[in-house]
């Protein structure tokens, strides 16, 4: 195929992704948006096979059955509630095929200009022959691959290991001075990208690669549990940088627009995800979350919790008008919106209100509670974002919190001492009755105990979210 309908096929492809992630903005056109990405994406990867550029096909249809069968294993097997540390694999994976195939070509474009240069060239002759093959902007770029992919491999792949909640994680060393360190070694990275700029050679490459590898590690790893969100947004839209600046290395317009991309909805979502925490960027980044010694234990908070039953929840049900459905990460855990959805159509068979209370970042993903919820077919006009719900939460009889604990914390409205003081949340203490569904006391993702779950309006129903409502509906029913 000939380079101009390669470079159509891109533009195509690239219009695709546009209108692709244009569709994934509304719950309705998603799936459709998804799939036209999906055709893009295809229509790219078949055009690039049809570059003359490509010597043997063997090692690329490897490649393809390779990644194939992980990837469909992969899909196949993963929990849902473990798409987040997927999707931190994923991000690191991008970052790592940048930088080997930066690294790769640059090899490559160094051993040709030798080749073409000769055995018996000058100095001068050599360095002429390889400024002919590595212009300024591609080193740059070569450069950029090698930082963002390094940076985004070992950062994605503690972000991984802190979400997978990995025992190992606790015993690996914190960094003393870290931002000093930082600093250093990003002054370090500075030095000898432009020394690779004005003198290319495999060697300073790979030193960039090593101490940007180091840098994405002591980056993520002093980050706080509860800004991770924020952390896998911004990692992603490293990725798409990373990759970005890889089509520039290889001249690969599909690459440098899709990577872009990428880059720029990672930004957005950091944006969104910050605004969600109440937590600047820099905050995230060279802050650090964890209990501040001014919290109180979980022995004092919760001296006055009370148990309940999914009798008396029914009972209280029974007399409600407006009910609200918190869910929160648990409820991935339990997998109970089906279960959730049955609850809702007999509570509403009975003229009573039912609506949804969505945070931001309930759950381990941007829209994993929506994503769920959609899933058992609970109308998306029932769901109500956290500042919708929040009017209406003193006029609601009974707040039903699923599985979710940071989230309707009331410690990060009234404790300015809390690790997570200045977050938005979902009041469900405001509520005239709160239940809370949970398994047992335990703390959610920021490790920090919870005072609705001790509050005076506030009933605790300990056991599997799943089968709490399955029993919830089994009262309701004979009562
Ligand atoms: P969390 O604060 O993480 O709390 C989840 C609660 O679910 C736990 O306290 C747990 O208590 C309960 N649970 C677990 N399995 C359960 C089951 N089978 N049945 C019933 N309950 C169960 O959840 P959240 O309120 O959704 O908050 C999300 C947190 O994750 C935030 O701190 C957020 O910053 C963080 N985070 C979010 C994201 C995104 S983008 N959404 C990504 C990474 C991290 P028991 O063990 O007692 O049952």
């Amino acid at each position: 195929m000939s380079r101009v309908w390669i470079d159509i096929c891109y533009l195509v492809a690239s219009v695709l992704f546009i209108i692709g992630l244009k569709g994934l903005t509304r719950p309705r056109t998603a799936v459709r948006g998804n799939l036209i990405g999906a055709v893009g994406m295809l229509l790219a990867v078949v055009a690039t096979l049809f570059d003359h550029e490509i010597v043997s096909y063997g090692w690329i249809i490897v490649g393809i059955i390779g990644g194939s069968a992980i990837g469909i294993y992969i899909a196949q097997t993963i929990k849902f509630e473990q798409m987040p540390e997927m999707v931190a694999l994923l991000n690191g994976l991008g970052g790592f095929a940048s930088f080997l195939v930066a690294g790769a070509e640059l090899s490559r474009k160094l051993t040709d200009a030798r080749a073409t240069a000769g055995d018996e060239a000058s100095k001068q002759e050599l360095a002429k022959a390889i400024a002919a093959a590595l212009p300024t902007d591609e080193l740059v770029a070569v450069a950029a691959s090698g930082i963002i992919g390094a940076v985004t491999l070992l950062g994605s792949l503690v972000a991984f290991a802190k979400l997978a909640e990995l025992k190992f994680m606790r015993d690996l060393p914190q960094i003393p001075n870290q931002n000093l360190v930082n600093i250093i070694a990003g002054i370090l990275v500075l030095l000898f990208s432009t020394l690779l700029v004005q003198d290319p050679n495999v060697f300073l490459y790979w030193l960039i690669v090593i101490v940007c590898l180091g840098l994405g590690y002591s980056l993520t790893i002093s980050i706080g549990g509860a800004d991770m969100p924020v952390v896998i947004a911004l990692l992603n839209s490293y990725s798409g940088l990373a990759g970005s600046a890889t089509g520039f290395v290889l001249q690969n317009n599909v690459l440098i627009i899709a990577g872009s991309l990428v880059g720029a909805s990672g930004v957005i979502l950091t944006k969104v995800m910050c605004d969600a925490m109440n937590r600047s960027l820099p905050a995230v980044l060279f802050g650090t979350l964890g209990p501040s010694a001014s919290t109180k234990s979980a022995d004092e908070v919760y001296a006055n919790v009370k148990a309940t039953s999914a009798e008396e929840i029914a009972m209280l049900l029974e007399v409600a008008r407006k009910v609200a459905i918190i869910p929160g990460y648990g409820m991935a855990v339990a997998q109970a919106q089906h279960a959730i959805r049955d609850l809702s159509n007999l509570l509403q068979s009975k003229g009573i209100e039912v609506v949804y209370g969505i945070h931001p970042v309930a759950g381990r993903m941007p829209g994993h509670m929506n994503v769920l919820l959609a899933e058992a077919d609970i109308p998306y006009n029932q769901l109500k974002e956290m500042d919708e719900i929040n009017l209406e939460m003193e006029q609601t009889d009974v707040c039903l919190v699923i599985g979710a604990n940071d989230t309707v914390n009331p410690d990060a409205r009234e404790n300015p001492n809390s690790p997570i003081a200045g977050m938005p949340i979902i009041n469900a203490d405001k509520a005239r009755t709160c239940v809370v569904v949970k398994r047992s006391l335990s703390p959610g993702f920021a490790k920090i105990p919870n005072p609705l779950f001790a509050a005076d309006n506030a009933l605790m129903y300990f056991a599997d979210g799943k089968q709490a409502i399955v029993d919830i509906i089994i009262a309701l029913k004979s009562g």
